[in-house]
Formats: structure tokens, C-alpha cells, sequence
């Protein structure tokens, strides 16, 4: 046992609602004792409520208000938006202020240690600097996640209407695993390892190791539906989104096609032997918008 029994998540969105929404099971099993959620809106929290989560209204430019959200609280797991990874800092200079044991930063992707480039460079330096103000971390790296990007036509996945679009050839190994799974795994770690294992930690998720034309033949195969599928050099998704301010059909294809995976196979999952995930077509078809 982690002794670790109360939790704050900042920003419950495409992931962090799914890791609170495993908290309050453990809640209900009365293994941990408290969760709550930062959020910048007094709005909208009905549903966290009645579910038996605490939001709390934060001002990331304050740190009397994220100190004051902070009392109490052992873990604090930052689920926040790609594009405000920088709320971090003064989040966790508030959580050392307070007197959290342990941050799990906004990972959940690719292993992005040692890395100066881009999104991976920024998250790197976001970790780095919990070392510097000695707050202890634990980081997830997850791979893509596997259930939601194939429903997203922004990224050129639209598979409810049978149109997909991949960048490069599809053929490349990379790491999935299913939101669902992640928050089960994130969950299952934060209370069940002892705190001295958690420290400083890189743990290493994965539900499928796959190729995104396997993924696409399997989900055929299973379904009996034919998918539109189109095959774009990434060169192209590049030139083709130069102009927006995020080119997130490029990025996701250049991790997918160039990316690898999380590593060396009998590094996935060490923490959590009995870890039954999902398929990636498994994770497809249990999509719930
Ligand atoms: N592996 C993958 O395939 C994959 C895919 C997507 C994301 N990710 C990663 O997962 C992490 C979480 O991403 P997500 O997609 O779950 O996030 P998200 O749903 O876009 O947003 C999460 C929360 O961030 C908060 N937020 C938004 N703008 C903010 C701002 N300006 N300042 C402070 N908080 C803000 C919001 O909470 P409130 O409104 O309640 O404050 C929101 O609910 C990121 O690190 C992202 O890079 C990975």
C-alpha cells in the first residue's frame, strides 16, 4: 500500500475524468478517502458532485488559491490541456508549499525523458523542474490513446463514418493503450505501491503494441465494415497544416509513424503483472463519445 489516500486531479478532461472516475471507485471501497478536482469553473461540476468528488475553484495565477486547494492533499495528478502545461509550475510550487508527497505531471503519451524537442522538450522540462524544487514524481508514459483519437476527423481519423486518412505507411510499431485502461493502471499504482517505490518513478503503460494498418484490418475484420482508408506522406499532413497554430494531424501521425514505441517490451506494465488491458480494436468498439 501507497498509504497515499487523498488526491487532487487538475483539469478533469479526456483523461482526467476517467482517473477521477477511478478514484472515487477506490472512494467507495473506502481506500482512499478523498478527491478533488482544480478546476478554473464554478460550472458544470454537477455530475463530479454527485459522483462524490470535491471540485475546488482554482486560480492557477494564484498561489494563496492553489496552496488553499492543495491543504491536505497527498498526490496531486495534473491531467491538464496540452496547451497550458505551463499552469504547472505554479501548481507545483503550490503543492511543495503544501506539503504533497507526490505529482504525477500531464504525461500520458510518449516517454519523453531527455527530450528538448517540441511537446515531448516542453513536458521534459516541466518534469525536470519538480526535481529542482525537490517535489517526488511519478510519470505515465502511455502511448497513444487508443479508444478516442480514431473518432477525432481533425487528426484524420473519422471511423464512425468509415473515413480514414493515415499519415506515412501505417507500418511502424507504436504504443496504445485505452484512456480507460490508463486510469486503471495510473489508479491501481498510485494506492497500491509503496510511496518510496513511487519516487522520482517512470512507469511504463501499454495496452497494444500495434501497426495503425493492423489496428484498421483488425477492426474490419471484427466488424464487417470496409474502411475508406487514404495514405498521405507525412511531408504532405506537414505542408498541409503549416498555417495552423497546432498541427495536430501532423503530430499525431509523426509519433505514430516515427515515434516508436514506449520501449523495450518487458518494460510495459512491471508494476502491474495481472494488468488485463484492452485491445486497441477492443477500445475502439467500446467508444463512448
Ligand atoms: N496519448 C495521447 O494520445 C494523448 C491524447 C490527448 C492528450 N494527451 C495528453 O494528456 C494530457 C491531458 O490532455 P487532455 O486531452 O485530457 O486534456 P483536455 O481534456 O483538453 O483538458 C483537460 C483540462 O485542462 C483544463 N484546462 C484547459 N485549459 C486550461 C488553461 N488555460 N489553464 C488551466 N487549465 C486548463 C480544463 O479543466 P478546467 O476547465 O476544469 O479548468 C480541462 O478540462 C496532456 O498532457 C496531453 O498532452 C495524450
Amino acid at each position: 500500500m501507497s498509504g497515499f489516500k487523498t488526491f487532487a486531479v487538475a483539469g478533469a478532461g479526456a483523461i482526467g475524468s476517467l482517473i477521477v472516475d477511478e478514484l472515487l471507485r477506490e472512494k467507495a471501497a473506502s481506500k482512499v478517502d478523498k478527491v478533488v478536482v482544480l478546476t478554473r469553473s464554478a460550472a458544470g461540476n454537477d455530475a463530479l458532485v454527485a459522483q462524490g468528488a470535491e471540485p475546488i475553484v482554482v486560480d492557477y495565477d494564484s498561489s494563496a488559491s492553489l496552496q488553499s486547494a492543495l491543504h491536505g492533499i497527498d498526490v496531486v495528478i495534473s491531467t491538464v490541456t496540452t496547451a497550458a502545461l505551463s499552469v504547472q509550475e505554479p501548481l507545483g510550487d503550490a503543492a511543495k508549499a503544501a506539503g504533497v508527497k507526490l505529482f504525477v505531471p500531464s504525461e500520458f503519451g510518449g516517454d519523453t525523458t531527455g527530450r528538448t524537442d517540441g511537446l515531448f522538450g516542453i513536458k521534459n522540462a516541466q518534469r525536470l523542474r519538480l526535481k529542482q524544487i525537490g517535489l517526488p514524481w511519478a510519470m505515465f508514459i502511455t502511448g497513444t490513446f487508443a479508444d478516442r483519437i480514431w473518432y477525432v476527423p481533425r487528426l484524420g481519423f473519422d471511423i464512425a463514418n468509415g473515413k480514414i486518412e493515415v499519415g506515412g505507411t501505417g507500418d511502424r510499431l507504436a504504443s496504445f493503450t485505452s484512456r480507460r485502461d490508463i486510469a486503471r493502471y495510473v489508479v491501481h499504482v498510485l494506492t497500491s505501491l509503496p510511496a518510496s517505490k513511487l519516487h522520482d518513478h517512470v512507469v511504463k503503460v501499454e495496452g497494444e503494441r500495434t501497426t495503425v494498418n493492423r489496428v484498421l484490418a483488425g477492426y474490419e475484420a471484427r466488424t464487417g465494415k470496409k474502411l475508406d482508408i487514404t495514405h498521405i506522406p507525412l511531408e504532405e499532413l506537414q505542408e498541409r497544416g503549416k498555417n495552423l497554430p497546432f498541427n495536430i494531424q501532423y503530430l499525431l501521425a509523426s509519433i505514430l509513424e516515427l515515434g516508436g514505441t514506449n520501449g523495450p517490451e518487458d518494460e510495459m506494465n512491471v508494476e502491474w503483472p495481472e494488468f488485463k488491458p484492452q485491445t486497441v480494436v477492443e477500445a475502439i468498439l467500446s467508444f463512448k463519445p
